[in-house]
């Protein structure tokens, strides 16, 4: 069965089932400023799984694209990976733990579905928590006990049924809060399954694990989720009106497990894009662990950025966010590329056309972006590649310097991140130790002051030709930034600003676009403290008192600092109060009064959770 094959059964299957196949969402979250990328099926399904109605009902079924950079370091083992397919069934309020573990058992096995032997298969449940007031997943088990009477089997909780806490068998929420709840796992024995040689790549553990053991014997297969809760900010589980299943099953390593391959590398997924990296590096796969390793880091890597380019919401290499893990992801699939002797100038662009070429029936975006991807891969593998020998070079040398160290100090690893785009793991790796975390945070602040400081002085520039206006609307972004906070809550924090003598731009933190009343009550608020002539002054507080005086605002602005204190900007007085503290290097004006009619021109998406606003005053 080709993973093409095992997507569209696992769709059918459901289909047939009353499931509505529905199209992947976009990799990169549109609701939720918490998480760069989309990490689960369910991710973006979560306002339904809330209670919201589906326009496709409340059967669903789909394959969705994923990308999960917490392992990056893992991959080029036997199951890791940055980008992967989860393909999953929801139930919104409809079927729970019953129909699920039947349908999840009849395919798994069945002929219908993927004839795995039952005999192979072991399950976990949740085995509850005193403190959420939960008791053993009982109801799981039972129905687990009757899917596999099916085969004959007297599926013993401790033989075939597994209980586990918390800590393993709880599932969410995707990001920081939303729905969450107990879970069973599906394992599959691969003891003597695959191919004598998945023994040599150590695959398979010895004969007294578990399937939460991690050796690699049991291979989780799929996790049905019983999302009964949501977690909130502030850390508490309150029941969800509807209950919900929630189901992922990773495309990959069932693919690996139906073509007993040794590891998710040597499938239909894999293999043509090694095949590729065979042809550029003139080196065979199989002939060396060491190469295997890192033709798979650079598959793994050029197969993510090319979807994350290629997504809809398509974000190319940067210094930020999403745009830095695509920057990380090609720069180290170059860097591996050389290792293993590809010597071409441009070479990342074939693979990611393999990529699309694999992918792109079923991901028709790859084959509408594709134009994209080959530009922004290689513009960024050009400018990488340019400076990667010199940094070699360089950093050969500072490999010799640092031998006794520990660690290498910040100021070196951000020495070769100036000079040479090196990220810091790429200087771990070819130092051979790690980098002072801290040291390395220490820099790189002082270089987004540094960035800032430029801006800053193109804004005084600025000032000087129009300074009235600008002063101006300086007041007003400190008044809309705090209107902002009042209206759509205090995660919203400055993520940039910006002023001409035309208009003012403030980008900020928050996930979902702002709806026509929450423009018109910003709007209102800050218009009200205009009308309200308030005074405005500053204190110079340490960083302790603005904190505790409640000041907002950006607290490494050199702008504002003046030995250790820093400028905070209030504005109201004792009697009226403060309806704004902001730790800013000012100049502001000294009644709001001035500060004239304020207008909200556009609200529109800057990047990913953030939010732009471009706004007057007349
Ligand atoms: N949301 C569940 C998972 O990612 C199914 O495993």
């Amino acid at each position: 069965m080709t993973g093409d094959e095992i997507r569209k059964k696992f769709l059918t299957f459901f289909e047939k089932r009353g499931h509505k196949i529905i199209p992947s969402a976009s990799l990169i979250p549109e609701n939720d400023p918490t998480v760069l990328f989309t990490t689960a099926g369910m991710h973006p399904l979560v306002p339904y799984l809330m209670g919201e109605p589906h326009p496709e009902g409340a059967r669903l079924t789909d394959a969705q694209k994923c990308v999960r950079t917490g392992d990056i370091d893992e991959v080029g083992d036997n199951r890791h990976l940055t980008f992967f397919e989860m393909l999953g069934n929801w139930s919104l309020g409809d079927y729970f733990k019953k129909e699920a573990i039947e349908w999840s058992y009849d395919l798994l096995t069945s002929s219908e579905g993927y004839g795995l032997d039952p005999g192979r298969l072991y399950v976990s449940v949740f085995e509850g928590d005193a403190e959420m007031g939960l008791g053993l997943d009982t109801e799981s088990i039972g129905h687990w006990q009757t899917q596999f009477r099916k085969a004959d089997i007297d599926a013993k909780v401790g033989e075939k049924i597994f209980a586990y806490p918390k800590a393993k068998n709880w599932w969410g929420p995707a990001g920081q809060t939303g729905p969450c709840g107990p879970d069973t796992e599906m394992f599959y024995d691969t003891l003597n399954l695959a191919d004598p040689k998945a023994h040599a790549a150590g695959w398979i553990g010895g004969e007294a694990c578990h399937p939460n053991c991690d050796c690699g014997r049991y291979v989780e297969v799929w996790n049905d989720v019983f999302m009964q809760f949501n977690k909130t900010a502030e850390g508490g589980f309150e029941p969800l009106v509807k209950k919900n299943v929630d189901t992922g099953m990773g495309l990959e390593r069932m693919t690996m497990m139906l073509q007993k391959a040794p590891t998710v590398f040597e499938t239909d997924l894999f293999q043509p894009i090694i095949a590729v990296i065979e042809g550029q590096s003139g080196r065979t796969y199989e002939k060396n662990e060491k190469a295997a390793r890192m033709m798979r880091i650079v598959a793994d890597h050029i197969k993510t950025a090319t979807f994350i380019i290629g997504d809809p919401r398509g974000v190319g290499p940067s210094n930020t966010d999403q745009g830095y893990i695509v920057r990380r992801l090609i720069r180290r699939a170059v860097r591996f590329g050389r290792l293993i002797g590809i010597t071409q100038d441009s070479f990342v662009g074939a693979i990611a056309d393999k990529v699309i070429e694999m992918y792109g029936q079923h991901y028709g975006e790859l084959v509408t972006n594709r134009q994209r991807i080959m530009d922004d891969l290689r513009n960024e593998e050009e400018k990488f590649s340019a400076t990667l020998q010199r940094g070699l070079q360089e950093a050969n040398k500072l490999k010799d310097q640092y031998a006794a160290h520990v660690e290498i100090p910040g100021t070196v690893a951000f020495y070769l991140y100036e000079s040479f785009g090196f990220p810091m793991e790429l200087t771990e790796e070819v130092l051979g130790k790690k980098v002072s975390s801290r040291e390395w945070e220490e820099e790189y602040k002082k270089h987004q002051e540094k960035s800032r400081a430029g801006a800053e002085q193109k804004f005084a520039g600025g000032l000087a030709d129009n300074s009235e206006i600008v002063v101006r609307m300086h007041t007003a972004t400190h008044l809309l930034h705090k209107a902002l906070r009042i209206v759509l809550g205090n995660h919203v924090e400055q993520k940039g600003s910006n002023i001409t003598s035309e208009r003012l731009r403030f980008d900020f933190s928050h996930g979902a676009k702002m709806t026509p009343e929450q423009i018109a009550q910003v709007e209102d608020i800050v218009n009200q403290q205009i009308a309200k002539d308030l005074p405005v002054h500053f204190d110079m507080l340490t960083v302790d008192e603005a904190k505790a005086a409640g000041a907002i605002g950006l607290f490494e602005d050199k702008y504002a600092a003046l030995g250790n204190k820093v400028k905070v900007y209030a504005v109201g007085d004792e009697e009226r109060g403060y309806f704004s503290k902001e730790i800013c290097g000012g100049p502001h004006v000294e009644h709001t009064a001035t500060v004239g009619t304020f207008k909200i021109l556009k609200e529109e998406a800057s990047s990913a959770g953030i939010r732009r606003i471009k706004a007057v005053v007349l």
